[in-house]
């Protein structure tokens, strides 16, 4: 990435940070879904690298499958509304879903996909969200598991993406404001 320090202000957390948190929360899920045989559901497209470290650090016996939704398409801020753009290829009825999202924001992604797989009669769904951004709330609800909270900035790398871009950043970092700026005044 040659012109990442360009749009990047600052590093929030390095490659070693996540690896950190990927491992805490594996042990702790790992304890929790001891004897279980756990569907992880990961949120595409931001959550696939969190999700393909994290069920590395968990030594359970579990299957994984992927959702696609969408709430931001191209833009900055969330439209408010959930689009389901591709569903599971998992029956979810009596299952122990664990959802697994690179971020929770206004909580509108989160909450769709809670609530739909447990109208499927998913048997439990909790959630591990890897950076909880509490400030843009605008829904209720629960977060089981996450690795850090984030402040009201906007982060990119690892599954976080900038207009789709920088999504394969090994570290998360916050977009300098004026890249945003620019972007506003088009
Ligand atoms: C992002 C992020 C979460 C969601 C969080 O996904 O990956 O899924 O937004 O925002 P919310 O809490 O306000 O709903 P996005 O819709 O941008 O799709 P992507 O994962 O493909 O980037
Ligand atoms: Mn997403
Ligand atoms: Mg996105």
């Amino acid at each position: 990435n040659d012109n990442i320090n360009s749009i990047i202000d600052h590093k929030l957390f390095t490659e070693d940070d996540i690896h950190k948190m990927c491992v805490k929360l594996g042990k702790q899920l790992t304890q929790d879904y001891a004897g279980k045989q756990p569907l992880v559901v990961g949120a595409l497209k931001g959550a696939v690298f969190f999700l393909t470290d994290l069920v590395r650090e968990m030594n359970v016996k579990e299957e994984i499958d992927f959702l696609d939704v969408s709430s931001y398409g191209n833009e900055l801020e969330s439209s408010g509304k959930v689009d389901l753009i591709s569903d599971l290829q998992t029956d979810v009825k009596n299952r122990d879903v664990l959802i697994v999202e690179d971020i929770v924001d206004t909580g509108l992604t989160l909450k769709y996909v809670k609530d739909l797989l447990k109208k499927r009669g998913a048997k439990s769904v909790k959630c591990c969200v890897l950076l909880n951004k509490e400030t843009n709330r605008r829904t209720d609800v629960e977060i089981e598991y996450y690795g850090s909270k984030v402040g009201n900035e906007f982060v990119v790398g690892y599954g976080l993406d900038f207009m789709n871009f920088y999504r394969n950043l090994r570290f998360i970092g916050v977009l300098k404001p004026e890249v945003i700026a620019s972007l506003k005044n088009n």
